[in-house]
């Protein structure tokens, strides 16, 4: 009987943790190191900033794992409709199986005095809420446990994220033990920082989900395969590691798609890889891309062809002149694009694609 190797270990599935991380560290290890620190330490409001497919999901999910062998509860919640019950559920849900049962029966009654019952919430909501997060907070910290809070989706279109914000604010300054992770794509994360009901974000640590380096990249793969039983050759795993560009959705595709080429010997050959890298590079521009410029007028589409040809970090001033428009017209195409987070701000007044790979794709689609 052929034998075949274990399944395809790779994860090119959004939200899905991956087998081996590639890169990361030092932001994980700063939040970790934070968190084991004192309240004050700054790693302890972070905001993590990417394109889709960056890795924002499962860096958070990461990061929660790892908290609670540090003594912290994690409560993880997207910014819609419905956040600051949910974290309150959940506080109560991860408590039960935290705490001894003395205690839970302490956060069950003031859970329910507090959020339990629905009336309230619908006639003083912030200050219920707000009494009810605080007294909890004090609960877990007076056994040494810790509040972690992640937000995923940060969207500034979500009223209820400045009244999180806000006790989170109130709770830092009476020196709780209590931390804030947000993560959201680079225009939102934009947007929320220009809003004055929620100005404490501009002072909390941020973090840019860049491309992960080769070698990483190269180690992340050949541990996922290895730890798996199967074997590549170095200048094929070379090859893979390079042409994931070191974006993290593109390192699963990339890794799943030459998996599966012969998924009955031992060995991933170059031409695997070879094969591989032409699925995933299709999956890519089918996922992402395409429906990235479907959604994009031909104007919009000019303008980033434009910022393409350039090949790097440009100001408006250059587009324009490139592009032969004039800067007022230039720089409505520009926001445009920004809020759509297609491209993002650079320092000194300039701009650059903010999905990674889009560039090439654009070269090479309308070349
Ligand atoms: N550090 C990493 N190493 C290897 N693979 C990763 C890494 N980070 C993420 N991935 C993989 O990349 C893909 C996308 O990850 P994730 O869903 O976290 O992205 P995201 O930034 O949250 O995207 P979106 O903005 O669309 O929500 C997943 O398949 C995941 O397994
Ligand atoms: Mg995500």
């Amino acid at each position: 009987m052929v034998e075949r190797y274990t399944k395809n270990p790779f994860t090119p599935t959004f939200g899905s943790i991956p087998f081996q991380f590639a890169g990361r560290e030092r932001i994980i290890d700063d939040i970790l190191n934070g968190l084991d620190n004192a309240p004050g330490d700054p790693n302890r409001s972070t905001l993590f900033i990417g394109a889709r497919g960056t890795g924002k999901t499962v860096l958070l999910a990461r990061i929660a794992e790892e908290a609670l062998s540090l003594g912290w509860l994690s409560v993880n919640v997207s910014a819609r409709e419905g956040l600051l019950e949910e974290i309150l559920v959940q506080i109560k849900d991860k408590a039960e199986s935290f705490l001894a049962p003395e205690y839970v029966s302490k956060i069950t009654s003031v859970n329910i005095a507090g959020f339990g019952v629905s009336r309230e919430i619908t006639e003083e909501p912030k200050r219920t809420w707000r009494s009810t997060l605080t007294s909890l907070v004090k609960e877990l910290n007076d056994q040494d446990i810790g509040l972690l809070i992640t937000v995923d989706e940060t969207d500034p279109g979500c009223d209820a994220l400045s009244d999180l914000v806000d006790t989170y604010q109130h709770l830092v300054r009476e020196r709780r033990n209590v931390a804030l992770i947000m993560a959201g794509l680079p225009n939102k994360i934009l947007q929320l920082m220009k809003d004055e009901k929620v100005s404490f974000i501009r002072r909390a640590f941020m973090h840019r989900m860049d491309a992960v380096p080769a070698d990483k990249v190269e180690y992340a793969l050949r541990k996922t395969i290895e730890m798996s039983n199967r074997s590549i050759s170095p200048s094929a795993l070379e090859l893979a590691a390079e042409r994931t560009k070191g974006f993290p959705f593109m390192i699963q595709l990339v890794g799943y798609n030459m998996w599966k080429q012969n998924p009955h010997n031992k060995n991933i050959s170059l031409n695997d890889v070879q094969q591989g890298i032409e699925l995933a590079e299709n999956d890519m521009r089918r996922m992402i891309f395409d429906s990235t410029i479907n959604d994009l007028s031909n104007r919009d589409v000019q303008f980033l062809l434009t910022l393409a040809n350039i090949g790097e970090e440009s100001s408006t001033a250059q587009v324009a002149l490139k592009w032969q428009k004039d800067v007022n017209y230039t720089s409505k195409y520009r926001r445009r694009l920004i809020d759509q987070g297609v491209i993002g701000e650079r320092p000194f007044g300039k701009f650059d694609f903010d999905i990674p790979m889009l560039r090439e794709y654009l070269l090479e689609r309308f070349a």
